[in-house]
Order: C-alpha cells, then structure tokens, then sequence
C-alpha cells in the first residue's frame, strides 16, 4: 500500500500559545512556513505584531490574537475568534508558559497558584476550549508544550514548575485516552534545556555552561530544531503517534 509522504501543513489551521518567543514564536515561524494558517496567541501583544510582519514579508497568513491563558473568559473568547478568523480548528500547539526558579522554601502560596494557573490551567483552558470544537468535526491534533522536568525533575526551575509540567504530562496523556476516540490527537512535547529568552533571561553564562556540559550532545537545544519537533507532531505524518511523551533533549534523559 503506498501513503502519501506528508509533512505539510497547507490546509491547515490553528492557535499557536506562546508566539511572541522562544519555541512558540519559532513554531509559529516555521509553521506559517509549511503553509499552516495561523491565530498567534500571547499576553506580549508587541511581540505577536513582530511575529505576525515577518510571517507576513513571505506571504504567510495568519492573525494575532492577545491573552492571558489563565483568565477563562479570555480564553473562551480567544478561540471562538480564531475560529471567526481561521474557520476551522485543526490543531492546537499550547507553548505558552513561565519559569521560576524559587527555592522550594521561598515559594508563597501567590507564586504556587501563578505556577499552576498559567503552565496547567491555561493549558486545560485552551484544550477545552478548542476540544468542543474538535470534537464536533472529529478531528483535532494537540501539542502541549511540557518539559523534561515533566519527565523527570527541572534543572532550572522550582518544584512548582516540575509540579505544573507532570501535570501536563498526565493531562496530555488523559486526552488522548478520552478524545482518541473522537478523532482527536493529543501529546506531550518534552524539550530539554533550549536556548530561548526564557531561558537567556534566568541563567548566567557560567550556568548556561555547566547546563551544556551535562548534555550528552554538550550543548543547548535551539527553539527552531524543537519548533520541528512540534510541526511534525501537528502534521498527518505523525498521524499514529497519541498519547506520547516527545522528548528532544540532546540525550539529557533516556528513557
Ligand atoms: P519564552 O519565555 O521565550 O516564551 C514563552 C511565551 O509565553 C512568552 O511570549 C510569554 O509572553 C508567553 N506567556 C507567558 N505567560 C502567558 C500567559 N499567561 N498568557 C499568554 N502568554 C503567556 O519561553 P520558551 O522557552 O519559549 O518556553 C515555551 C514553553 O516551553 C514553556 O511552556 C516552557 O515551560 C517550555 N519549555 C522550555 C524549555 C527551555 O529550556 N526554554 C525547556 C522545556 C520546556
């Protein structure tokens, strides 16, 4: 039986979280690239505006879109807006999410709620969200943006954040199990350490050193080669893999 090879993403439509930097923004960039078309989302509307002009210098469409994945209001109204604009929702890639890197005994309840609120809930919003559209088509592909730390245990940032990345992981794999079913395609994405402002703006360079020197491949990942990862995920290649555990973290956890 011969399958048509295909890695393309023309045809497609969907929200991109996190847009305005790092692995979302280059998702969105190389995404826009293979032909998808896109509702850019994030609370950083200057950097959405940027994002948005360079897609646009190549003929890319797409639109923009700014809010806080923790307000549920907001959400709501952000992906019926994308569906006003894109008409149909055919993926969903939640990059969207924030790093602390708070000692264990310093974290105050404020911080904690933020953790959870912005890296689980926003992620739980968007999916419901876009899933009751999803589902109405039976169809739908999701790629939640989660981290070795939801693997194992974060190198950088506090026990909230590997608290708020294993409960992607268990959410990720929940969906699949339920929206399976109904067509709809869920998992986990596990970047290692990446080079991002995230993470440019947390670490020193002696630290971003000892980090690369602990990598099996001695170096950091680059938010274009993760962005490849996801692409991959979203498009009909990948149209058996639900339920996973993406990792792609130069060798940092084999298992
Ligand atoms: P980044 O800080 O460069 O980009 C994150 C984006 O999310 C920013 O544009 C920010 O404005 C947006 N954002 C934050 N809170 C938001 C909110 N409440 N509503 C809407 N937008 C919001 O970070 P990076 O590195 O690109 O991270 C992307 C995802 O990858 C995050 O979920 C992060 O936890 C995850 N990750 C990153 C790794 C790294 O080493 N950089 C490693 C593993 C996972």
């Amino acid at each position: 039986m011969s399958m048509p090879l295909n890695f393309d993403l023309h045809e497609k439509s969907g929200i991109v979280t996190g847009a305005a930097s790092g692995i979302g923004r280059a998702t969105g960039l190389l995404m826009a690239r293979m032909g998808a078309r896109l509702c850019l989302v994030d609370r950083d509307e200057k950097g959405l505006h940027q994002l948005l002009s360079e897609i646009n210098t190549f003929g890319g469409g797409g639109a923009f879109l700014v809010c806080d994945i923790a307000e549920t209001s907001q959400v709501d109204q952000m992906v019926a807006a994308s569906l006003k604009t894109l008409g149909s929702l055919d993926f969903l890639v939640n990059s969207a999410g924030i790093l602390r890197r708070t000692a264990f005994s310093e974290i105050d309840t404020a911080e904690w709620d933020l953790m959870m609120a912005v890296n689980l809930r926003g992620v739980f919003l968007c999916c419901r969200a876009s899933v009751t559209h999803m589902q109405k088509r039976g169809r739908g592909v999701i790629v939640n943006v989660a981290s070795l730390a939801g693997r194992s245990c974060s190198i950088l940032g506090g026990a909230h954040y590997t608290t708020a990345k294993h409960g992607l992981v268990g959410l990720s794999r929940h969906l699949a199990r339920e929206l399976g079913p109904r067509g709809i395609r869920v998992n986990a994405f596990c970047p290692g350490a990446t080079l991002t402002p995230m993470t440019l703006k947390t670490t020193t360079e002696s630290e971003r050193e000892r980090v690369a020197g602990s990598v099996p491949l001695r170096r950091w990942g680059l938010p274009e080669e993760q962005a490849q990862v996801i692409a991959f995920l979203v498009s009909d290649a990948a149209g058996f893999i639900n339920g996973a555990c993406i990792d792609s973290n130069g060798g940092s956890l084999m298992v």
